[in-house]
C-alpha cells in the first residue's frame, strides 16, 4: 500500500481503507504492542476498549484514533488525545514508548498528539526507518531535536508543533532528502536556520513560527517548491528572505525585518497571503502589492512605510482581507479597498489618510516620523544652473585677484596627493575627486553653501538599522569603542559594504517625543559639508509604548588622517605640515565654521572648537568633527559648555548677541598653534601670554619674527604669507567680541595668504630671488622674502 506523499492525502486514503474490509488479522506481536501503548499512555479513556480480541485491522476509525494495516502489518497509527491532557505520569517513559514502537516495524505514518507525552524524544526514532510522516504536536517534549532524525530517509512530514523543544534547529535536518513538511511552531528553539536548509529541495511547507530564532535566513531561492514559509514571532531579519517565486503564504510578522521591500515581492504571482506585519520596515508603500495577481490575504500593520495612496489605485478583486494599519501613509484609501461587503475587510487606522474619522494621525505626524526614519522629502532647493553661474561671476569678481591662484593651489594639491592613495581607498578617492572639482570654483562660501549634497563624496543621507549599527560595531563592541565624552559614546563601525563609519552613541531622556526628535534629526541631516564630519545618517531605538526614542545614533563618516594637531604639534619630526598644507587646513576650518554659522537655519554657534576636533582625511581635507548640536545640549546629562573658552563672553545678552565671534576667538587659538608647532593648552592666561609674544613678532623684523614660529616651516614659508595669518590670528584673539574679524575676513585674509605663499613657492623654484620682493637682500634666508 503506498501512502500519500502529502497529509491532505490521508483523509481519502484512509477513507478507502475504511471502506475496504481487512482480509488479515494483525500479527500477535503487534497486537500486543499496541496494549503496551495503551498503557504507556496511562489508559486513556479513547482506548477503552483496545483489548486482546480486538480486530485492530478492521477497527472503525473515529477523531481520535484510526488504525491502518496492510497485510498484517500496522502502516499508521493515529492517536489524538484532549487539546489540554495533562502530562502523563512520571512512571512514562518516551524510552519505552519508542522500544514498543519498533515492534511495528512498517510503521510509515505516526501521530501521537496531545496525549501529554513528555522527556526528550530519543535519538532512537532513527530505528524506525520506515516513517514517512511524524505528527506529535501539544505534547511536553523538550531538550534538543536528535540529530538522529536525518536518519529517516524515507521522512516527508515532521510535525512538532507546540512543545518545548530546544537549542539549534539541527543542521542534519537539511539533508532529509525527501522532506517536504517541517513544522516547529510554538517552540523554544534558538539560534539561526542551518544553511543547510537551502538544498531541502522537496521543501513544500516551512513553519518556524512562535519560536526564539534569529538572524538571516539561509538562501531559499533554489526551493522552489516552497509553498508555505511562515515565520511569525521570532526575530529574523534584518534582510527579506530570498525566495522562489512560487511562494502562496508568506509569513514574516513579528520578527526584526527592516529596509525596504525587495522589488522582487512583485514577481510572485502566486502569492495569496502575504504578512509583514510588526516589524521594521520603512520606506515608500509599494501599492503594486495590493493587485499582485493571486493576493487575498494582506497586511503590513505596524510598519513604518511611506508614501501616498490615492484612491484611483487598482487592487486585485479576489482581496478579502487588508490591514495596513499603524504606518505612516497619507493620501485616500484606494476605492478599490472601501467595500460593503462582510466578507472584505479593510483596516488602515494609526495613519494620516486624509479621512473624516478621529482613526487617523494628522499629516505633519506621518511627515515627521518620516524624517525620523530617514526618508526626507525632496526639497526643491537646488540652484538652478543660471542662478549658479551668475554667483560664480559675482564671486569670481570679487575675489578675481585670487582665483588664478586658487586654481593652481588646488590642482598641485590633488597631484600631489594622487599617489598615495592605496587600493581601497581609491572608491573613496573618486568620490571625493568629485568634492574637489568644485574646489575649483571660486571659493566663495555662497557657492560652497548651495552646493549639492551629492558633491561631498559621501553617500547620501540615510537611516540605519539598528541591527546594521550593531553588525559594523560587533554590537557595540570593547574593542569597537573609540571614547566617551560629554557628547555620548563613540564607537568605530564598520558597514556592511566595507565603509568605516564613527558611531556616536546618544542616551536620551524620555522626554524626547518622535515629533522632537524629527525636528533634531532634520539638524542632523543638515550637518553634511566639505569641511565638516558630515553625518552619514542616524539610527534610534525607540520605546515600545509610546514610541519615545531612547537611544540616538549619529553615524558619522570616519575621516582616517588623525586630529590637527597630531599633525603639526605632536607630529612624527618631518611628517608634520608644511606651511601651504597648513594656511590650507585652516581655510577649511573656517569655511567649516562659515558653514555652521550661516549655512543652515538656525546656525550653530560656540561650537567649542578645538585644534583636537579637526580632523584631517586622507587628501589632507580638514573636517570640524564637534559641533554644537541642540540635541546635545538639551538631552545630555553634560551641559553643553557654552563658552568654556577664554572668549570672555558670560553675560547672557552679550552670548546671543556675539554668537559667533567665541568661534573666531577659538579659531585664533586654534591659528597660533598653526603658526608656533606648540601644543597649546586651552587657558585663557597661556593664551594672552602667547598672544602679547605674536603681537612683538609681529611688529619684530622678519628673522626675530621666527623665534616665535614653528621652526620645521621656517625654511619654506614665505614671510608676507605667515605676517599675514599672524595678524589675523591676533585679530582673532582681540579681547573685544566687537573687534573679533568676521568669518569672512579671517577666510579672505588666509585665501590671501595662501596665494602669496604659493607664487613664492613657484618662483622661489625657478630663481634665487623673489621676483615679489627684489629689494630684498639675498643673503637673507630666501624663507623670509616673498
Ligand atoms: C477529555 O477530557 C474530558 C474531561 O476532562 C473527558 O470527559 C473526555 O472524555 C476526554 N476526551 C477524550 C477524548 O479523552
Ligand atoms: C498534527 O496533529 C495536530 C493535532 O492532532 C493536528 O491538528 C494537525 O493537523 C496534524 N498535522 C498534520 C499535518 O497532519
Ligand atoms: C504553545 O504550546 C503550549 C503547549 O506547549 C500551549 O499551551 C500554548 O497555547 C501554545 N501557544 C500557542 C500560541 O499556540
Amino acid at each position: 500500500m503506498a501512502v500519500g506523499s502529502y497529509p491532505c492525502c490521508l483523509l481519502i486514503l484512509s477513507m478507502i481503507l475504511i471502506l475496504t474490509p481487512c482480509a488479515y488479522q494483525l500479527q500477535p506481536a503487534e497486537v500486543l504492542s499496541l496494549l503496551r501503548i495503551k498503557r504507556l499512555l496511562n489508559y486513556p479513556a479513547i482506548l477503552s476498549r483496545w483489548n486482546v480480541d480486538t480486530d485492530f485491522c478492521s477497527y472503525e476509525a473515529n477523531p481520535y484514533v484510526t488504525i491502518i494495516c496492510y497485510e498484517e502489518s500496522i502502516t499508521q497509527l493515529h492517536i489524538t488525545g484532549n487539546k489540554s491532557a495533562p502530562p502523563l505520569p512520571r512512571s512514562f517513559s518516551m524510552t519505552l514508548l519508542f522500544a514498543t514502537l519498533y515492534r511495528l516495524p512498517n510503521l510509515k505514518v505516526l501521530s501521537l498528539t496531545s496525549l501529554g507525552l513528555w522527556g526528550p524524544l530519543t535519538g532512537k526514532i532513527s530505528r524506525l526507518s520506515s516513517l514517512e510522516i511524524v505528527n506529535m504536536s501539544t505534547n511536553y517534549l523538550y531538550g534538543a531535536i536528535p540529530k538522529q532524525v536525518s536518519r529517516l530517509t524515507n521522512l516527508q512530514t515532521l510535525i512538532l508543533d507546540h512543545n518545548m523543544f530546544s537549542g539549534r534547529v539541527p543542521d542534519l535536518l537539511g539533508e532529509l532528502p525527501r522532506l517536504s513538511v517541517l513544522s516547529l511552531k510554538n517552540n523554544s528553539l534558538s539560534g539561526p536556520l542551518p544553511d543547510s536548509f537551502s538544498s531541502l529541495k522537496p521543501l513544500r511547507v516551512l513553519v518556524l513560527s512562535s519560536n526564539s530564532l534569529s538572524g538571516e535566513l539561509p538562501d531559499l531561492n533554489s526551493l522552489s517548491n516552497l509553498q508555505v514559509l511562515d515565520l511569525e514571532n521570532n526575530y529574523f531579519g534584518p534582510r527579506f528572505p530570498s525566495l522562489g517565486r512560487k511562494v502562496v503564504t508568506l509569513v514574516l510578522r513579528k520578527n526584526r525585518f527592516s529596509g525596504g521591500l525587495p522589488a522582487e515581492v512583485n514577481t510572485y504571482y502566486l502569492l495569496e497571503h502575504l504578512d509583514i506585519s510588526f516589524n521594521r520596515y520603512t520606506g515608500p508603500f509599494p501599492a503594486s502589492l495590493l493587485s499582485l495577481p493571486s493576493i487575498h490575504y494582506l497586511s503590513i500593520s505596524g510598519n513604518r512605510f511611506t508614501g501616498m495612496l490615492l484612491q484611483s489605485m487598482s487592487c486585485n478583486g479576489e482581496l478579502e482581507y487588508v490591514d495596513l494599519s499603524s504606518n505612516l501613509l497619507t493620501g485616500n484609501l484606494p476605492t478599490c479597498l472601501i467595500s460593503d461587503s462582510k466578507n472584505k475587510v479593510t483596516l488602515y487606522s494609526a495613519n494620516c489618510f486624509a479621512t473624516e474619522d478621529h482613526s487617523q494621525h494628522p499629516l505633519s505626524f506621518c511627515q515627521n516620523q518620516a524624517l525620523a526614519v530617514g526618508i526626507i522629502p525632496h526639497k526643491e532647493n537646488k540652484v538652478s544652473g543660471a542662478k549658479a553661474t551668475l554667483m560664480i561671476g559675482i564671486t569670481g569678481g570679487i575675489f578675481g585677484s585670487i582665483f588664478l591662484g586658487m586654481i593652481i593651489f588646488f590642482s598641485l594639491k590633488k597631484a600631489t596627493m594622487k599617489p598615495a592613495l592605496n587600493k581601497s581607498q581609491r572608491s573613496l578617492a573618486e568620490h571625493a575627486s568629485v568634492g574637489y572639482s568644485s574646489q575649483l570654483l571660486p571659493d566663495a562660501s555662497y557657492i560652497l553653501q548651495t552646493m549639492k549634497l551629492g558633491e561631498l563624496g559621501v553617500p547620501p543621507y540615510r537611516s540605519f538599522s539598528l541591527e546594521e549599527l550593531e553588525a559594523a560595531t560587533n554590537n557595540f563592541d570593547t574593542s569597537s569603542f573609540m571614547g566617551e565624552g560629554s557628547h555620548g559614546q563613540m564607537y568605530r563601525g564598520k558597514l556592511q559594504d566595507g565603509s568605516l563609519v564613527a558611531i556616536r552613541c546618544l542616551k536620551l531622556k524620555k522626554a524626547l517625543n518622535s515629533q522632537n526628535f524629527s525636528r533634531h534629526i532634520e539638524l542632523i541631516s543638515k550637518l553634511r559639508h566639505h569641511h565638516l564630519v558630515s553625518a552619514l545618517g542616524h539610527g534610534f531605538e525607540y520605546y515600545l509604548d509610546d514610541s519615545s526614542v531612547s537611544r540616538l545614533f549619529i553615524v558619522f563618516e570616519f575621516v582616517s588622517n588623525g586630529t590637527l594637531r597630531s599633525n603639526i604639534s605632536e607630529g612624527v619630526p618631518g611628517e608634520t605640515l608644511t606651511w601651504t598644507q597648513r594656511i590650507s587646513a585652516a581655510i577649511g576650518v573656517v569655511k567649516g565654521i562659515q558653514f555652521l554659522h550661516g549655512g543652515m537655519v538656525p546656525g550653530l554657534f560656540a561650537n567649542d572648537l578645538k585644534i583636537t576636533n579637526v580632523l584631517l582625511d586622507e587628501h589632507l581635507v580638514a573636517k570640524i568633527s564637534s559641533y554644537n548640536l541642540p540635541i546635545l545640549a538639551e538631552h545630555m546629562k553634560c551641559e553643553m559648555m557654552v563658552g568654556s573658552s577664554s572668549s570672555g563672553l558670560r553675560e547672557p545678552n552679550e552670548r546671543t548677541k556675539y554668537m559667533d565671534k567665541i568661534d573666531i576667538h577659538d579659531l585664533g587659538v586654534i591659528l597660533l598653534e598653526i603658526i608656533t608647532g606648540r601644543p597649546i593648552i586651552f587657558n585663557s592666561e597661556v593664551v594672552n601670554i602667547m598672544k602679547n609674544q605674536l603681537q612683538e613678532s609681529i611688529a619684530a623684523d622678519g628673522i626675530a619674527r621666527m623665534s616665535f614660529v614653528d621652526p620645521v616651516i621656517i625654511n619654506a614659508c614665505c614671510d608676507e604669507s605667515l605676517k599675514t595669518v599672524m595678524e589675523i590670528c591676533l585679530r582673532c584673539l582681540s579681547k573685544e567680541p566687537t573687534q573679533r574679524p568676521s568669518i569672512e575676513d579671517v577666510l579672505w585674509n588666509l585665501q590671501f595668504a595662501a596665494q602669496v605663499q604659493e607664487s613664492w613657492r613657484r618662483y622661489s623654484h625657478s630663481s634665487e630671488e623673489s621676483p615679489l620682493s627684489p629689494s630684498l637682500p639675498s643673503q637673507s634666508p630666501i624663507a623670509l622674502s616673498c
